[in-house]
């Protein structure tokens, strides 16, 4: 008894002694300083029992309480040291090891201190767990799940494929941050500040999306805001109008690079509702102000699209149900003709012709739209079409001696390509790109030529141009100068205005 009363007094000191260091050392959490504070007063408890027991000469008693005691004794030291090595030490080196590795190493301590405390009352531990298959069996079971767990946890820590602080998505979609990675689950915290309890086993059996990191490195997470436009705007131009806005200023929780792109989802949404569907994405610094963020974007294509006078649809679907009845084509027809007639009649290369002509070339223009980059004649192909350009801009392009293409004109609307090809037969001399998104009206081969045959000084005009525009070709080709240029002008003029003839069998009187 004195001895055990010798052991109190020890551990009462040193529990003190370490509840002061607790004090000194800034970072060491006392939560678990309680636990070894409640043993030892259920150490003192069993003392003044076994006291008591011992008065009374109550022996078999007295010999129960000095087993609890000497149990606790060993709870109490394991206690102790596991407070002194991993609060007080780890912490205050600035460790901030995980829960699990205390709860692993303090689990295996008590599962030491059993055996001991098993053998010393003579059991024989080995033969019990040996023979005893049944028991070994029940007790997988029983441990089954929470084995899973304990594994789930040790494997997540080992391999480091989530840690504390990520932003993940479940695979039901629901998104939180890892706050701690425990023994037996993980506590994830979403933005509507409630708490995931995710078991580590189920954890490590779905899909996990990691947010925002990528090649272990943070990186700001991609977003994107949906919205809807009429599909008869065009998606060059919503696209052009909403990424200007989105990158005209900083956008609170929006990063800065990758700056913010719009696409053009669909031009009809889901195949069915009449309204093109467009994606403006954006790089999200903060997980946290998802939804914020998501919000300020939204302002800013809102207000975008209002400036442009681009109306945001509705999702709508739209069923036509239009009567074709001959008055009402008539009218479509000639309210299209007046548009084209308008284009035409800034486009030098039919300056010469009246008004009757220029309404037979509006009847056989076709609308030909192209977006920027598209390519509208390619070099070596056959021609079928004349190009009249109404509105943008392209380029005219050709293959060099080594085969590089370079640049040879601009062209701005209003005005006109692909007569060289069309009007002598021979495949297109160079290749004409869209530098911007360009309207073009289109007139065949055969319409045009009996423009020519009505009116066949319009083939000297034509020559007096082509001339020009081979000359230029043949220079970047060739590498002319400027003198030579003079010289070929004349002769091409020539050849040219006979091949025009020949070509379409016109008469050569004129
Ligand atoms: P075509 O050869 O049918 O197809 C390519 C067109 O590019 C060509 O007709 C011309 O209309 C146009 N083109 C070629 N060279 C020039 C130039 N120097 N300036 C403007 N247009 C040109």
């Amino acid at each position: 008894m004195t001895g055990a009363l010798r052991l109190l007094i020890p551990f009462f000191l040193g529990l003190v002694l370490l509840a002061a260091l607790f004090r000194l050392v800034p970072r060491a959490p006392r939560r678990r300083l309680r636990r070894s504070g409640i043993l030892l007063v259920l150490y003192a408890l069993i003392l003044l029992a076994l006291f008591i027991a011992h008065e009374a000469s109550a022996e078999s008693v007295a010999g129960g309480l000095a087993y609890a005691a000497y149990t606790l004794e060993l709870l109490l030291v394991i206690n102790m040291a596991a407070l002194t090595l991993f609060d007080l030490l780890l912490h205050g080196m600035g460790w901030d090891y995980p829960d699990i590795l205390h709860d692993l190493a303090v689990g295996a301590a008590y599962l030491i201190a059993a055996g001991w405390l098993m053998h010393r009352s003579g059991f024989n531990i080995t033969s019990i767990v040996a023979t005893s298959a049944v028991v070994t069996a029940v007790i997988g079971l029983a441990l089954q799940a929470t084995l899973g767990n304990l594994v789930g946890g040790l494997a997540l820590r080992a391999d480091d494929s989530i840690r504390e602080g990520d932003w993940v998505e479940l695979e039901n979609k629901s998104q939180g941050q890892v706050k701690q990675i425990r023994w037996r689950h993980t506590v994830i915290e979403t933005r509507d500040w409630d708490t995931m309890i995710v078991p580590n086993a189920q954890l490590l059996a779905q899909t996990i999306r990691v947010l925002g990191r990528r090649n272990d490195e943070v990186v700001p997470h991609r977003m994107t805001v949906l919205f809807c436009v009429d599909f008869r705007f065009s998606p060059s131009q919503v696209i052009q109008v909403v990424d200007d806005a989105l990158r005209s200023a900083p956008i609170a929780g929006v990063a800065a690079e990758p700056a913010p792109n719009s696409v053009c989802f669909d031009l009809a949404r889901e195949n069915r509702d009449s309204v093109a569907l467009y994606g403006s994405r954006y790089w999200l610094n903060n997980l946290a102000a998802d939804d914020r963020t998501s919000s300020f974007v939204r302002e800013r294509i809102h207000a975008a699209l209002r400036r442009a006078q681009i109306p945001l649809a509705m999702p709508a679907t739209a069923i036509f149900l239009s009567q074709d009845d001959p008055e009402r084509v008539e009218r479509k027809r000639q309210r299209e003709r007046a548009t084209y007639l308008d284009a035409l009649q800034d486009v030098e290369l039919f300056a010469r012709l009246g008004a009757e002509e220029k309404a037979y070339l509006a009847d056989m223009a076709r609308p030909a739209p192209f977006c920027a980059g598209e390519l509208i004649t390619r070099q070596g192909a056959t021609a079928h079409w004349l190009y009249v350009l109404t509105k943008g801009q392209a380029e005219v392009r050709v293959a060099d001696a080594d085969g590089h293409a370079r640049k040879v004109a601009d062209l701005k609307a209003p005005s006109f390509f692909g007569e060289m090809a069309l009007m002598t037969g021979s495949p297109r001399e160079a290749t004409v790109v869209a530098v911007s998104d360009v309207e073009c009206l289109r007139l065949d081969k055969d319409d045009f030529k009996r423009l020519m045959e009505r009116r066949p000084e319009i083939a000297q005009d034509i020559s007096a141009i082509l001339a020009q525009r081979r000359v230029e070709l043949l220079a970047a080709r060739q590498g002319l100068d400027a003198e030579a240029k003079d010289q070929q002008m004349v002769s091409e003029r020539g050849e040219l205005l006979a091949a025009i003839r020949e070509f379409f069998g016109l008469r050569g009187e004129n």
